[in-house]
């Protein structure tokens, strides 16, 4: 099998990550990454904090730290998080380590040298409040295509256009809340698109039936519209500065370096063990590296236009992404996601409120994959409550009480088979296949409802055979049966691992079994007949909790799904 390059969107290190951060990205590129390692393949998943730009240095005054004490701060906070939920990241970096900078710098030189820069006298929003000018989020205003009135001067977080700040209306310096503007005139630099644009529709075009729609529309809708320049420098401090002759004092855009952020930070891994690792293996010419990116729907412009263009352009030959997975939006019942305003679930409180694996299963299964979703705590209680107790849990739970009653906490004989076994290995091989086939084309929310059925599946084969019955008139067929019913528990926690690692690990752990480093799919006939007879297990409390309806209406208070 190939290399596996796999990147999870870099979130800005500032403002933590709620539940719709963790659905866009980190956990289906975390579910991505264990799928593929568990088939055998050489995976790399990068991934880290996007540290430049207006909103860190907004945040880190209003904080009255540095930036960079700043963003070392929520770096960890960030890290540790991600850690909690079991993300499986070969690195987790900065955008700010002196590797981006080197790449970044690498690359700008390559698009100036090859006619892409382009140095222009611009107008700029300019505060005389503020006695600076105000770049991208340091301006607040109405959006000129939506009407959203808090779009901020980069990018409308409503409509998702990638914006000017002299283009919003009614602007005011988010510094101050100064309405007095000026528009003042300064140089910077921009990414000649145009030229590019022939070439990236081209390559864009090879990406029909293969992306997610969301993916190819919001690309051809760009193209569509036809590329402008895009600007690639800021009137800032914090970031890297430009390294051209009277632009000294400015630094690059955060969107410029950001995704180079991917390669920089494969650099900060390949740095720890130089002789070892590699990152041009990864990222120049690499024939056996398939590249895989994932992102909510606000980064796809610029995951499928301008860092393309970027990396296009420098006429090096950097791997471009071959399989991008976009996601819609998950929103919150109760509103918008606000830290601030303790509204709706983050992270680093769903951690404190439940096991990672429920989240990670509850997200997965509600994917926003072709339309936005919605969380509330009702619906995650149902989930939990139906899913993994009354399926998954009961199944192990009956089999483990059932097996430990009549057989002692040992594995049972296999004897002959019945029409009731063959049955469930056709059953099973044509699920797995189906479940197997969808986690490679990173169908989620299918690959999930498949996993359900597998596990009900289990369910259905106790309830058909009735063990209880068969092991007063044959004991020897209902040591089968339960055989078999351990055997699916292996089963199961191996389909489960990539989504449930924990979990996974605790199911095999009764069988006193460990992981299988490389799990290669049998015919069931073979797969479920497998366990040697009379080894041990160890019968183990229920692997999940029900959520009363009280917890529920506890937690609707607590996150504001419901106003007190
Ligand atoms: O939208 C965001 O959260 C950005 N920080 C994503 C950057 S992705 C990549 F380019 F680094
Ligand atoms: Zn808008």
């Amino acid at each position: 099998m190939k290399k596996q390059l796999i990147t999870s969107a870099l979130p800005c290190v500032n403002g933590l990550p709620h539940l719709g951060h963790m659905v866009g990205c980190f956990l289906p590129s975390d579910v991505y990454a264990r799928w593929l390692r568990q088939k055998g393949a050489e995976v790399l998943y990068i991934c880290g904090t996007d540290e430049h730009g207006t909103t860190s240095e907004i945040a880190a005054a209003k904080e009255g730290v540095s930036v960079e004490d700043y963003c070392q701060t929520y770096h960890d906070l960030h890290a540790k998080i991600y850690k909690g939920f079991n993300l499986s990241f070969d690195y987790f970096g900065r955008s700010s380590s002196d590797q981006n900078k080197e790449i970044t710098y690498r690359i700008f030189h390559a698009l100036d040298a090859n006619g892409f820069i382009k140095e222009k006298t611009t107008q700029q929003v300019y505060s005389p409040d503020d006695g600076r000018y105000l770049p991208d989020s340091y301006v607040i205003g109405t959006c000129p295509y939506c009407g959203y009135d808090r779009a901020k001067g980069d990018q409308c977080e409503n409509c998702t256009k990638v914006l000017d700040p002299v283009d919003l209306i009614n602007p005011k310096s988010a510094l101050s809340g100064s309405t007095h503007i000026e528009i003042r005139e300064t140089k910077h630099l921009f990414l000649e698109l145009p030229k590019l644009e022939k070439e990236l529709e081209e390559w864009i075009e090879t990406k029909k039936g293969i992306w997610p729609d969301i993916a190819y529309s919001i690309a051809k809708k760009w193209l569509k519209e036809g590329l402008q320049e895009r600007s690639i420098t800021r009137d800032l401090k914090w970031g890297f500065s430009v390294p051209k002759e009277g632009l000294e004092d400015k630094v690059f855009y955060v969107w410029f370096d950001a995704p180079i952020g991917y390669i920089g930070i494969t650099k900060q891994w390949a740095d720890e063990q130089p002789t070892e690792r590699s990152w041009e293996d990864w990222w120049l010419k690499p024939e056996d590296v398939t590249y895989t990116e994932f992102m909510g729907k606000d980064n796809i412009p610029f995951h499928t236009i301008s860092f393309p263009a970027t990396l296009c352009g420098t006429r090096e030959n950097w791997k471009q992404v071959d399989f991008l997975k976009g996601m819609n939006y998950l929103n919150f019942a109760g509103g918008k996601f606000s830290k601030s305003a303790h509204r709706g679930i983050f992270a680093d409180d769903a951690l404190t409120e439940f096991p990672a694996d429920y989240w990670r299963y509850w997200l997965i299964a509600n994917a926003p994959e072709t339309g936005d979703s919605m969380f509330s705590f009702e619906h995650f209680a149902t989930t939990i409550n139906k899913d993994l107790n009354d399926v998954l849990g009961n199944f192990i739970n009956r089999v483990l009480k059932m097996t430990t009653h009549h057989f002692g906490a040992v594995i049972p004989a296999m004897g002959p088979t019945t029409a009731h076994e063959t049955e469930l290995y056709q059953t099973l091989d044509t699920l797995v296949q189906n479940y197997i086939h969808l986690m490679d084309r990173l169908e989620l929310r299918k690959a999930m409802s498949t996993l359900r059925e597998i596990w009900v599946s289990g369910n259905n084969y106790i309830a058909k055979t009735e063990p209880w019955k068969v092991v007063k008139t044959d004991p020897a067929y209902a040591g089968t049966i339960l055989a078999t019913a351990l055997h699916l528990i292996r089963l199961f926690a191996e389909l489960n691992r990539p989504i449930m690692p924990e979990t996974a690990d605790k199911m095999l752990a009764i069988l006193n079994l460990k992981p299988e480093p490389v799990w290669t799919v049998k015919p069931m006939s073979s797969y479920l007949t497998e366990l040697p007879a009379h080894s041990s297990f160890n019968p183990s409390d229920p692997l999940f909790q029900k959520i009363s309806p009280e917890r529920v209406q506890e937690l609707k208070l607590k996150y504001k799904e419901v106003e007190a």
